[in-house]
């Protein structure tokens, strides 16, 4: 893809659905008894993934115009005949695994070359003091080979903040004997949780501790999912930076262990108006009216670290950018996580950022970018990293010459529509 600059973006946009709470959806949708109906689902290719996999394990659906009509088998799946797999979508593999291991046979999954580098010790752990059989290569990569059945309930204090593991456990605790209970270091989204309470599961919440029993049917539901917020903060960071910007993008998913991305920049003066708040189901949904804005840091407000970092993972890469343009600039610690994530996202975004003549610090666990900085066109790897590919195409729009995003095809794996939705809301 080559991107030239534009003077600003107008217009109103509906996002897709939430790539995390499709995800969840399908899964509890597929081991429910009955049908499930479920409207504005992702068009992202990691929940088509999702979809597949339960498709290979005898779960019937229908997807047309992004509505989905899912009929649940329970919660016994039929033994796949061959290897499920996951595609780049590690929410698929690690979230699916704690029903694999749920179920009376052998599975197998795997994923693209991506995947198949990104940890899965942190669910084969728990998930064997359960009483699964788990193999993988070099004991932590996929293929992941699971034989379930007969899993017991655990008391499992996560040594990493994670949201994939935090649902891996509680989807295999459903399955287990007694109650499974999950106590977070540091609170990650709980889409999984609010949805399963909905699904009739036995649920609940003591401060870090998340408990569900062992044994409970999970009945169908009718359900519409909120407009993905990761997905839209590409948009908002464009709105933010390109004088004489506004645009609205309507029922964006607002839930709380979501929302730090807007939190934060309003924080620095940024024009993000939330308004007509409702729900969907328990998901707080609204529409977002951002402009163009001049924003500042100072000392104080430039570290973003500890806590926040979880509920805005995803959305560092476009921050980092932002950092870029942003009166003090930012700087983001306590996110090794990032590591492992599609690709190492510290190590793309300063890359990108250092090629576009960026000046940037780099750190083990964050990194330091001062602003404001003019940035220059360059040709990007996206590291075959969506939010990387989405992240430099954001940034060509502001920046001088025309930029180049080798492999921008990745986008597809969260937002398929990005270019085209960007397209329609540029104004020359
Ligand atoms: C996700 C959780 C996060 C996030 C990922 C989606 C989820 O991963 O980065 O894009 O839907 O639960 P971790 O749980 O590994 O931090």
């Amino acid at each position: 893809m080559k991107i030239t600059p534009v003077k600003k973006i107008q217009g109103r946009v509906t996002l897709p659905g939430d790539k995390s709470i499709s995800h969840r959806i399908a899964l509890l949708s597929a081991i429910a008894e009955g049908v499930s109906e479920v409207s504005n689902f992702a068009t992202s290719l990691d929940c088509h993934s999702t979809l597949h996999c339960l498709q290979t394990m005898g779960v019937e659906f229908q997807l047309s115009k992004n509505l989905l009509v899912i009929k649940g088998t329970g919660k016994n799946l039929a033994e796949p005949e061959q290897t499920l797999d996951a595609g780049n979508s590690g929410s698929t593999m690690r979230m699916l695994s704690g029903i694999l291991a749920g179920q009376p046979f052998l599975t197998e999954i795997t994923g693209d070359d991506s995947l198949r580098r990104r940890p899965m010790k942190r669910i084969a752990i728990p998930l064997r003091q359960m009483g699964a059989e788990i193999e993988m290569v070099s004991d932590n990569f996929a293929p992941l080979k699971i034989r379930g059945g007969n899993l017991q309930a655990i008391d499992y204090h996560m040594p990493v903040a994670s949201a994939q593991v935090k649902t891996c456990l509680l989807l295999a605790g459903l399955y287990a004997e007694g109650m499974t209970s999950v106590t977070e270091p540091t609170p990650t989204r709980n889409h999984t949780e609010v949805m399963l309470a909905e699904f009739g599961a036995d649920i609940r919440k003591d401060g870090s501790t998340i408990s569900i029993s062992g044994g409970k049917t999970l009945h169908p539901l009718q359900y519409r999912v909120p407009g993905d917020i990761s997905s839209a903060a590409f948009l908002i960071a464009a709105a933010l930076i390109l004088p004489g910007s506004e645009i609205v993008i309507e029922s964006v998913g607002l839930n709380p262990t979501r929302r730090a991305f807007i939190d934060v920049l309003q924080r620095f003066g940024a024009s993000i108006e939330v308004v007509n708040l409702s729900h969907y189901h328990s998901e707080p949904v609204a529409d977002l009216k951002v402009s163009y804005s001049r924003m500042k840091s100072d000392s104080k407000t430039a570290l973003l670290d500890g806590e926040l970092i979880a509920n805005l993972i995803d959305e560092i890469p476009i921050l980092a950018l932002l950092g870029s343009q942003i009166d003090g600039g930012l700087v983001i610690r306590s996110a090794s996580e990032l590591r492992v994530k599609e690709s190492d996202r510290i190590k793309s975004v300063v890359d990108g950022l250092r090629l576009m003549g960026a000046e940037v610090e780099e750190f083990s666990d964050g990194l330091s970018v001062p602003g404001p900085q003019n940035l220059k066109a360059a040709s990007i790897d996206s590291a075959n990293d969506h939010r990387i590919a989405m992240t430099f195409s954001i940034a060509a729009l502001a920046a001088t010459g025309e930029t180049e995003i080798l492999g921008s095809e990745i986008v597809d794996v969260s937002f398929p529509s990005f270019f085209e939705t960007l397209s329609a809301l540029v104004k020359a």
